[in-house]
């Protein structure tokens, strides 16, 4: 079928929309009419280049919508289906899988190489075959992903906000309760209060932390992470680290979460004195490739037990965590609603991510339908 697309074609290139081709789903796939797309950081990673991928390739990584064809093989999902797409897959399978952390599924390789798992394309257009974010491409009007990449959600469940479920808000979320493992009456600091942030900020208060301490040097972001639970707000880590400093009486933050644009290495030890003994500095943003060289003081490790963590998509598990995030929603536990600051039509989107970079947006959403 031929279909509409956000194409990027090469580094520093503006995403361009594009009239393409798109096959039926193989064995394993399905195709999806997406509703709704989140404009995540991680895609502008591709426009900077930060993040290796072979190009050209569908932007797009965090979106929702119903299923519209089934390829062979597929028992588990049916036309018509509502469903959430991930932007890692899970196989079920392999050893992370059956071990618990299917964020590290073994296929979760194939984020951003271009073609699906079995090695083929689903798109194309000016006669070149065109890879998929994260297997997905959900600035796409239609697109064709792996069932490894799906969860079905509850019928009636609002679209527009389940697309947000698939990177933004588990990621935010799960770097806070799983990633840090956050516990009543923590302290935990929240740094970038972009779309990953924000689910943070609402991830140490639902873990039951007493002090929420939100950074970012945009006032409008301060003002959202207090409605989203942040017990004090700072423009900068220096801010903040005199804040934490008073209200635990030098004793520090459990954790630290970084979730700013771009993660920098000449960063970390300022973090790492955001957190007092046995603290955690969860890296959640994405550094550029290339950046091998942190600053840190590694007696702070030993004598006080601090630790640096990765978090991927926040160590969650998204057949799991993506029901009962949507079920918190339902019970008013979780704010998805406030989280899309501004809406856009896909042919917006270049103007969806000066918005982001301008630091105007909570999260930008695509609206398809
Ligand atoms: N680990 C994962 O699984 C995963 C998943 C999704 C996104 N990410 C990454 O998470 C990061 C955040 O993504 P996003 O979509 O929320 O981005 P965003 O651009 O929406 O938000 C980043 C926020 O950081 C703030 N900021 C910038 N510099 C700062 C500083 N020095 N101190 C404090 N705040 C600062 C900005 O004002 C902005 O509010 C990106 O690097 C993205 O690629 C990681
Ligand atoms: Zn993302
Ligand atoms: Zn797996």
């Amino acid at each position: 079928m031929r279909t509409t697309a956000a194409v990027l074609w090469e580094p520093g290139g503006k995403w361009e929309i594009e009239e393409v081709e798109l096959d039926s789903p193989h064995a394993g796939e399905v195709m999806v009419e997406l509703t709704a797309s989140g404009l995540c950081h991680s895609d502008e990673h591709l426009v900077t280049g930060d993040l290796p991928a072979v190009l050209p390739m569908v932007g797009g990584h965090e979106g929702a919508g119903r299923v519209i064809e089934v390829g062979p093989g597929v028992t588990d999902l049916e036309v018509g289906d509502p469903v959430v797409m991930t932007f890692l897959p899970a196989c079920g399978r392999c050893q992370y899988c059956a071990q618990g952390v299917p964020n590290l599924c073994n296929d979760g390789y194939a984020a951003t190489l271009g073609p699906q798992l079995d090695g083929t394309y689903r798109f194309r257009a000016r006669g070149e075959e065109i890879g998929q974010m994260c297997l997905l491409g959900t600035f796409a009007e239609h697109t064709v992903v792996p069932v490894k990449s799906v969860v079905k959600i509850d019928e009636g469940f609002p679209l527009d906000l389940a697309a947000l479920v698939g990177c933004g808000v588990t990621t935010g979320f799960g770097s806070a309760v799983r990633s840090a493992e956050l516990r009543t009456g923590d302290t935990a600091v929240v740094v970038g209060v972009g779309g990953i942030g924000a689910n943070a900020v609402q991830g140490a208060r639902a873990a039951g932390c007493r002090y929420v301490v939100a950074v970012d040097p945009v006032e409008y972001k301060r003002e959202r992470a207090t409605e989203l639970g942040a017990t004090h707000v700072a423009a900068s880590v220096d801010e903040a680290w005199e804040i934490v400093s008073g209200v635990t009486r030098g004793q520090m933050g459990d954790a630290a979460i970084l979730c700013t644009g771009v993660a920098r290495g000449a960063d970390m030890q300022s973090l790492l004195q955001l957190v007092g003994k046995r603290g955690r500095v969860v890296v959640t943003a994405l550094a550029n490739a290339e950046e091998d060289t942190a600053a840190l003081s590694l007696l702070d490790l030993t004598l006080y037990e601090k630790q640096i963590r990765g978090a991927l998509f926040g160590s969650s598990a998204a057949q799991h965590d993506i029901p009962r995030l949507l079920e918190m929603h339902n019970l008013g536990q979780l704010k998805l609603r406030e989280l899309i600051t501004k809406e856009y039509s896909l042919d917006q989107v270049n103007e969806g991510y000066e918005d982001m970079r301008a630091g105007r947006n909570i999260r930008g959403l695509i609206r398809y339908r």
